[in-house]
């Protein structure tokens, strides 16, 4: 019996990462360009931090999360998100003194969630953090630049941002009271899954997916009609930057978000092109969770990306082939190999990229090799170049050749001249 990856993980082959470097790569440009640094924070972590900082009764925590004790007895977990680690990271290493403080990660998260199409049990994320800046402008140039990011790579058709306001501890408790009256009253209608979940976090159930569920919801009390002057004003102020600097958005009065930390600012960028899982960012502010966790009250905001939903996206738009190699190197007979092993070397050394056929065989399968390798040129070392202490270069795009000298392949050939 041959063994498989694990249900909801899988391998990102070759082919794919074509699509997977150009995500990095321009997300590391733009958010570098932006004032963000690069974070990397541990694979695990202790169970509390998620527990504290996504919420207990969030279902992540609850349900999803890769939960194990170590060979010591600590509960620990994979993480489920970046949010928590980073926060974590922010108070041990006392950041509040390099303020603001701006950082972006990427990196495999891990939800033990029933996996289909854009959702995986493992799935990587590239997000942003940004801590010290308590007003609307962080959150309207935030989203502005998840905008630029998906324009830049040119998945920004059939994209929705919708943003909404979840309001602050102040304003957020008498709506949750009124919002569970409300629901309480219609409790017989819900679904079980929000029937459980009634005491506990009756917020959740603006979210939910369920036909009726989605029916009383719409009738229910908003939060953003409930928010205190502080963050009415920071919401309204926000929609007036975002409509100042022209990009389109929906208010969403049902977005809740599954996790507990946020306050005011919720936002999510969904596209109508990958069916049930449709948001590819998601995020938000959460002004409280540094105290909560032990730190000083600093505001914050950042969001997430799935990049398995992006790659899906960016697929169908790119055809492009992975890891073509410049030069490829083809040596025939015994006396060439030997030679061709010390000049591939050498040549490297010099700067040029090439990559040397590992088989061997005939010319002719050789070169077939080159082919499907998507060389550019093949070097050919045979007995007689290696008599004439030369390499016949053969162009594979239009078949031109020429034979040059040992000593001038760098000088010809070198990335680096
Ligand atoms: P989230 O909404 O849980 O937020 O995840 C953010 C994004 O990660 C989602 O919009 C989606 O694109 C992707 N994602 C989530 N779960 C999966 C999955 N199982 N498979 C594939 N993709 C997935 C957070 O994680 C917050 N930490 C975002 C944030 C950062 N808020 C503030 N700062």
């Amino acid at each position: 019996m041959t063994i498989t990856t694990v249900r909801g993980v899988r391998d990102i082959l070759p082919e794919e990462m074509v699509v997977w470097h150009a995500l990095e790569q321009s997300a590391r440009q733009i958010f570098t360009a932006y004032g963000y640094r690069e974070i990397r924070t541990p694979l695990f972590e202790k169970t509390e931090l998620f527990a504290r900082a996504v919420g207990a009764t969030s279902d992540i925590v609850e349900k999803e999360m890769y939960t194990f004790s170590d060979r010591g007895g600590d509960s620990l977990s994979l993480r489920p998100e970046g949010t928590a680690s980073v926060v974590r990271s922010f108070i041990e290493n006392n950041l509040h003194r390099s303020l603001p403080w701006a950082v972006y990660y990427m990196g495999p998260m891990f939800r033990y969630e029933r996996p289909q199409k854009g959702r995986y049990r493992q799935f990587h994320q590239m997000g942003c953090e940004l801590f010290g800046a308590e007003g609307p402008l962080a959150d309207a140039e935030m989203m502005a630049m998840i905008l630029r990011l998906l324009r830049t790579l040119q998945i920004d058709d059939s994209l929705t941002l919708e943003i909404n306001s979840l309001g602050c501890g102040t304003c957020r408790a008498p709506y949750r009271e009124g919002l569970f009256a409300f629901l309480q009253a219609r409790q017989e209608q819900l679904c079980d899954n929000c029937r459980q979940r009634l005491q506990r976090n009756p917020l959740r159930i603006l979210d939910c997916k369920n036909e009726g569920c989605r029916a009383i919801a719409r009738q229910a009390p908003a939060m953003k009609d409930a928010l205190c002057v502080g963050c009415a004003d920071h919401f309204s102020g926000l929609q007036a930057l975002l409509d100042g600097m022209g990009l389109p958005y929906t208010v969403n009065p049902l977005m809740v978000r599954g996790l507990d930390y946020y306050t005011r600012t919720a936002f999510e960028v969904t596209t109508t092109a990958l069916g049930a899982q449709n948001a590819v960012a998601a995020g938000g502010r959460y002004d409280g969770l540094v105290a909560e966790m032990g730190g000083q009250a600093v505001p914050a905001i950042g969001f997430a990306m799935g990049m398995e939903r992006l790659a899906l996206l960016l697929e169908g738009k790119r055809a492009g082939k992975s890891g073509q190699v410049g030069n490829y190197l083809v040596a025939v007979g015994d006396a060439a190999t030997r030679q061709a092993l010390l000049l591939a070397e050498e040549w490297r050394a010099a700067g040029v990229p090439l990559q040397m056929d590992w088989l061997g065989g005939s010319l002719k399968a050789q070169l077939r090799r080159a082919d499907r390798a998507a060389a550019s040129q093949v070097l050919i070392l045979a007995e007689r170049e290696l008599a004439e202490r030369a390499v016949l270069v053969k162009d594979m795009r239009d078949g031109g050749q020429r034979l040059l000298p040992w000593e001038e392949v760098a000088a010809v050939l070198g990335a680096l001249r």
